[in-house]
């Protein structure tokens, strides 16, 4: 049940739905690292997080092992099982962080809408600027880790937009 713009996990959660193309690579990172810091603010009561692809490919798969390295090297625990951007996710997620400008496109589309107020690109919110979070898909396991450093700190300016 969807009630007063909240979700139905927990009304009293805001609720961050992570998205890139394979949901294997950078998104369930996102994910993992977003769990990781609102568990060390102890604001695990006030926010929730999950991560999909815009692709099928991969569904029902873990994280690529380039991604469970570069995560639990850094102390970041991470469960995950693939899945795909649906529509209703429009309804039961707060907001709506895309890793590039082509998922962006592709997010919209399953919308079904030119603009939504819940999409955005998530380097966005990343204080040294940019605007997409390159896949490391086809990189070196270097790029793994700066992935890591462009979600890690991209999320914690979200989460400290988003506390009140
Ligand atoms: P992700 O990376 O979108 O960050 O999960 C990719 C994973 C898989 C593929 C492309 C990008 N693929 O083509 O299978």
């Amino acid at each position: 049940m969807v009630t007063g713009g909240r979700n139905y996990f927990c009304e009293m959660k805001k609720s961050v739905l992570f998205v890139c193309l394979g949901n294997i690579c950078r998104s369930p990172m996102a994910a993992a690292i977003f769990n990781h810091q609102i568990a060390k603010m102890g604001l695990d009561s006030a926010f929730f997080a999950d991560s999909c692809g815009t692709g099928d490919y991969h569904i029902g798969q873990g994280a690529d092992s380039r991604t469970l390295a570069a995560v639990e090297k850094q102390g970041v625990a991470i469960t995950h099982t693939v899945r795909q951007l649906q529509a209703d996710d429009f309804e039961n997620f707060d907001h709506i962080l895309v890793m590039d400008q082509q998922n962006y496109r592709n997010t919209l589309r399953v919308a079904d809408a030119h603009h939504h107020p819940k999409v955005e690109l998530i380097r966005t919110y990343d204080p040294d600027g940019g605007i997409e979070v390159p896949d490391p898909y086809y990189g070196t396991p270097q790029d793994f880790d700066e992935t890591f450093l462009i979600l890690n700190r991209s999320i914690q300016r979200f989460i400290s937009t988003h506390l009140t």
